[in-house]
């Protein structure tokens, strides 16, 4: 096993292991990727004050998140096509997710389906949800999630629409991926890859196969979500899953202080700030920077999450000393994942939960669950961070 000490020794590997169609797909932006780089960008201008002389025994990364006991306040985000990272990818990180003590989301656009994930985990999971336009596919998303035992449903609001991520064109991104000359050149690259993935028989979106009628252009993600998402969504819809849900609703996608209001008006248990990895508008203003003005508009009336950008273990302390109530990660997950399986998913949190702690010691904080806005003495945050929609 090789010696892992940050996020980015995992992306090396992952970056090695991995065809370069799903590391495209995980390590792209849309259009310039301008919000793609400064969701990440914009943390490392957020400064940490040392504090020496603290007591620091006796610390702790646990935490809640809606109400919910986690070892650590930073959840599995919900990752389209996480079972082509790696052969029944999302199974694998699920385990890990639930071994660690942290949620983990599935997405709707999973390879590995709902009722996968619950035959090969104890503890529940959240489910992610896409509006489509097929109620019907809706109704029973929600029914199997419930079955399954789902603790909470997370609902996408920022992808009806696809933007546009260049690479995935040209790659002709597609799940599984065709047999053309230049794919099957670069799978044989990548041996440990394909000799996993012809291991299993998951290797298309295992939650729509078989569950949503008339889809016939899924292995295409631009053409599928034009036909089958419902760009009609609106907060009357939203309510309307609400009210057949009745369980824990976090609301994702969520970068502005207005639509901050109406959500945790709304009733959500949880809202997430987030551009979707800045994955679909670019040039939207980064999470992290949008996170004080939507704290200030929610005034505790939700729990916030955040996403977009998270990179270390350092990243979450800033996101929670800034008042985020807890964090969710995609790509370094998906980095150990490719990596190597569910051992790299537990690398990945590993490595996280090492660094806040440690960032917790040097900055004389003991308990993760006191990082709050009220200790913001922790930070130096730059004056735009206080958003300009405010
Ligand atoms: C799906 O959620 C994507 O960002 O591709």
């Amino acid at each position: 096993m090789p010696v892992i000490t940050c996020i980015d020794d995992l992306k090396q590997i992952y970056g090695r292991r991995v065809p370069r169609m799903f590391y495209d797909y995980c390590e792209s932006g849309s259009y310039t990727e301008q919000t793609f780089r400064e969701n990440n960008s914009d943390f490392s201008r957020i400064r940490l004050r040392q504090k020496v002389a603290v007591d620091m025994t006796g610390r702790s990364t646990a935490g809640t998140m809606i109400g919910g006991p986690v070892a650590m306040p930073v959840a599995l985000s919900p990752i389209g096509l996480a079972g082509m990272q790696w052969a029944d990818g999302e199974i694998k990180a699920a385990r890990a997710a639930e071994a660690f003590g942290v949620p983990f989301t599935l997405s709707t656009m999973s390879i590995c389906s709902i009722e996968d994930i619950a035959a090969h985990t104890k503890a529940p999971f959240w489910f992610q949800l896409y509006v489509m336009r097929d109620e019907g596919f809706v109704d029973s998303a929600i029914e199997r999630a419930r079955k399954a035992g789902c603790s909470a449903l997370v609902l996408t609001l920022d992808l009806q629409i696809l933007g546009q991520r260049h690479k995935d064109l040209k790659n002709g991104l597609s799940a599984p991926p065709r047999l053309t000359l230049p794919n099957i050149l670069n799978m044989m690259t990548k041996p440990q890859w394909s000799m996993a993935m012809l291991g299993t028989r998951r290797r298309s979106f295992g939650n729509i196969v078989g569950h949503a009628k008339g889809v016939d252009n899924m292995s295409s993600l631009m053409s599928w979500t034009n036909e089958q998402f419902d760009p009609q969504l609106d907060w009357k819809k939203i309510a309307r899953i609400r009210d057949q849900w009745g369980g824990k609703l976090i609301l994702k996608g969520i970068n502005d202080p207005e639509d901050a209001k109406i959500a945790a008006d709304f009733g959500a248990d949880a809202i997430v700030v987030s551009n979707h990895g800045g994955r679909q508008l670019d040039g939207a203003l980064s999470s992290i920077r949008m996170l004080p003005s939507v704290l200030r508009a929610v005034d505790g009336k939700t729990e916030v999450f955040i996403d977009g950008g998270i990179r270390s273990g350092q990243d979450v302390f800033k996101a929670l000393a800034l008042g985020a109530n807890g964090t969710m990660i995609g790509r370094p997950y998906i980095y150990g994942l490719g990596a190597m399986g569910q051992a790299g998913v537990t690398a990945a949190l590993t490595v996280i939960r090492k660094e806040l702690d440690i960032t917790m010691a040097l900055t004389g904080v003991r308990q993760a669950a006191e990082i709050s806005r009220s200790n913001q003495r922790h930070i130096l945050v730059p004056k735009d961070f206080e958003g300009e929609w405010a």
